[in-house]
């Protein structure tokens, strides 16, 4: 039995005993076995979910980018690390081998080191897929500066809010970035954003679309002459386990981002073992993540993971859509991918274009498929399952979250049965539960509930920057002893986990977490709006769209209502992002409310969604006449 690498049913769920009897020995063990440290840990786990307070390999000390590449250059060093795909096909792959990486990386560091960054430091990257992004994450965690990377869809405002909230004051980013046929210009986007980041001494300026630019002087600098002039070796700095690793924004339902605080020893171990294990990954595999680094998928299973074993890790520059919809499996074809892992609303796009677009390329190579992000419906699934998997390498449905580092529940391919929407079993040293409405534990098996953790794991978020207090009320003060993840979740017949979705104010958009508060201020920011309120409803290809309903002031009535929804579009756009825009803008005469002045979303969401049959309980309302209204002049 392999603690490390499991293989089959049985094995799994003794290894899954074995770790959940006794967690401390379990991970010690994989700890011990799997990794360079500078100094062993004087405990393995110390924990209290009241504080809350978690210490994974307390006092041992580590590089994690020494576990990532140098160890893996005397058998590994000619070895492809990453393999960089273009936005455009013509423009060639690169494989960055081991040993290249190891001295991009060094070079990267000492150009950090030389421009003031410290140990502890916080470091802004806002840049594309291009392999300078890996590289420059990677070159913080050699000389222990936190990485916060914001994707780069962001607005210049969302930009400059996750700049200021950790006090970055560095920005990494390039020029532009190419999406399909679009050039984005992403330095006016920073140079907009910095304009309100006093903090910010120096931007880095990556060239990748030769755009113009205006460079301002004292503050941003060329990147690559800088390079040009570096050491190529960069010792590495010696980090305590618990030392912090990075930081990554994720949506909450209400108030700003919350800045998830990741710390170096237990991530490490804890993504490196779930890529393993997940992906059933072995030597000269090709893995292949399509999501963003600018998203927790990318830095655990594109960066962190695949590179700690030693793995090919494929970078995609482009979109599904360019040039044409077979762009995916063309790459497979291309670098015989073996694992390939993406989110339900890729798959959902792809399966409404010709199916010739997946048959042209020989995708033999797969050998595993992975979902990730949103649940997966079964439609998306069979199709994936069909037409790309050819009903041959198994689905991994894997339900993880920013806060929990790695994946949490999930088949172990080749191992697990799987059923179509189920991300069924945990995965080792995780201890899922389901609780009811009176914050009772919910046993047995075919019940419903909210599913919480019951016990640490390696990998999870430490605290949210700045604002312990916010990480204790949002995670551990709904249910006592336990980590909340806001999911609702069922338990079937046999143990298998399905996610049914947020219980919260979050909304998956095309998998990504948006939190209602932040998109209602920004509308509400618009001159003629008096208030309003934001409910998903189910869409096609995005899982969930946005439908906002809105109140307008005198000043706003009587205005062309197609030039308002534009305005506000616009707004959102600025404020957050083109990915928060809404779908549908209903105009109302007001909103449900409360006796207490509480937005009634329930009714909302029914509405948006179509399902007016039942409202629920409406005696409580406020002003139920609004209701009626609404739903006659709904946009459904
Ligand atoms: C949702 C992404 C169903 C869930 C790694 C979670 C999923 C949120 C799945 C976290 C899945 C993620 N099935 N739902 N396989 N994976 N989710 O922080 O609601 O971007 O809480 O992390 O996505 O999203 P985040």
């Amino acid at each position: 039995m392999s603690n490390y690498h499991i293989k089959h049913l049985e094995e799994y769920w003794q290894v899954y005993r074995k770790s959940v009897r006794n967690p401390e020995n379990f991970w010690e063990e994989i700890a011990e076995e799997h990794f360079l440290w500078r100094k062993k840990w004087d405990k393995v786990l110390s924990w209290d979910f009241s504080k809350p307070e978690v210490k994974w390999f307390e006092g041992a000390q580590l590089n994690i980018t020494e576990n990532c590449i140098d160890r893996h250059l005397a058998t590994r060093g000619d070895k492809t690390a990453i393999l960089f795909e273009p936005n455009d096909p013509s423009e060639g792959a690169q494989h960055i081998t081991y040993k290249e990486l190891h001295e991009r990386v060094s070079t990267m560091a000492n150009v950090l080191k030389a421009q003031g960054v410290e140990k502890g430091d916080r470091v802004c990257i806002y840049l594309p897929m291009i392999p300078e992004l890996a590289v420059a994450l990677l070159a913080c965690a050699r000389i222990g500066a936190v990485h916060s990377v914001v994707f780069a869809g962001f607005s210049a405002t969302a930009l400059a809010t996750r700049i200021n909230d950790c006090d970055c004051k560095m920005v990494i980013c390039s020029d532009g970035s190419y999406r399909g046929k679009k050039k984005i210009d992403l330095k006016s986007i920073v140079d907009e954003a910095l304009e309100s980041c006093p903090g910010v001494t120096t931007n880095l300026v990556v060239q990748r679309t030769g755009g113009e630019v205006t460079m301002k002087e004292g503050r941003d600098i060329w990147l690559q002459p800088l390079l040009d002039q570096a050491d190529t070796v960069c010792k590495a700095t010696v980090m305590d386990a618990e030392d912090s690793l990075f930081i990554l924004y994720t949506s909450g339902s209400t108030g700003k981002p919350k800045g998830m605080v990741h710390t170096t020893g237990g991530y490490m171990v804890y993504t490196a073992y779930s890529f393993k294990n997940v992906f059933q990954y072995r030597e000269n595999d090709v893995y292949w993540c399509t999501a963003d680094i600018g998203w927790i998928t990318g830095h655990s299973y594109i960066v962190y993971g695949p590179l700690c074993n030693g793995a090919t890790t494929v970078m995609f520059e482009g979109v599904p859509s360019y040039p044409d919809y077979g762009r995916f499996w063309e790459i497979v074809e291309k670098h015989k991918i073996t694992q390939f892992y993406t989110a339900p609303t890729a798959i959902r796009a792809l399966a409404k274009e010709n199916l010739d677009y997946v048959e042209k390329y020989d995708l033999s190579s797969l050998k595993v498929l992975g979902t990730v992000g949103e649940p997966i419906n079964e439609e998306a699934w069979h199709w994936y399952n069909d037409h790309v998997g050819k009903k041959n390498s198994p689905i991994v449905d894997t339900w993880w979250q920013t806060e929990t580092g790695g994946i949490m529940i999930s088949p172990i391919p080749y191992s697990t049965p799987t059923i179509p929407t189920f991300a069924t079993l945990p995965l080792p040293g995780i201890q899922p539960t389901l609780m009811d409405e009176n914050a009772q534990e919910i046993k047995g098996n075919q019940v419903e509930g909210r599913l919480c953790i019951k016990f640490p794991w390696p990998s999870m978020a430490r605290t949210i920057y700045g604002n312990h207090e916010r990480y204790r009320d949002t995670y551990f003060s709904a249910y006592k002893g336990m980590y909340f993840t806001g999911d609702g979740a069922r338990r079937d017949a046999v143990g298998y986990y399905r996610i049914t979705g947020r219980v919260d104010d979050v909304i998956i958009v095309s998998g990504h977490n948006l939190g209602t508060a932040p998109i209602e201020d920004a509308i509400n920011e618009h001159p003629a709006v008096a208030e309003s309120a934001i409910v998903g409803f189910p869409h096609d290809i995005k899982g969930n769209a946005l439908y906002g309903y809105i109140t307008l002031k005198e000043t706003g009535e009587g205005r062309d209502q197609d030039n308002l929804r534009k305005e506000i579009n616009q707004l959102i756009t600025d404020r957050i992002g083109p990915i928060a825009k809404l779908d549908k803008i209903q105009f109302t005469n007001g909103l449900p409310k409360t006796r207490s002045g509480k937005i009634m979303r329930r009714i909302l969401r029914k509405i948006a969604g179509k399902d007016t049959g039942n409202l629920g309980d409406t005696s409580t309302l406020l002003n139920p006449e609004v209701v009626q209204d609404i739903m006659d002049n709904a946009l459904v």
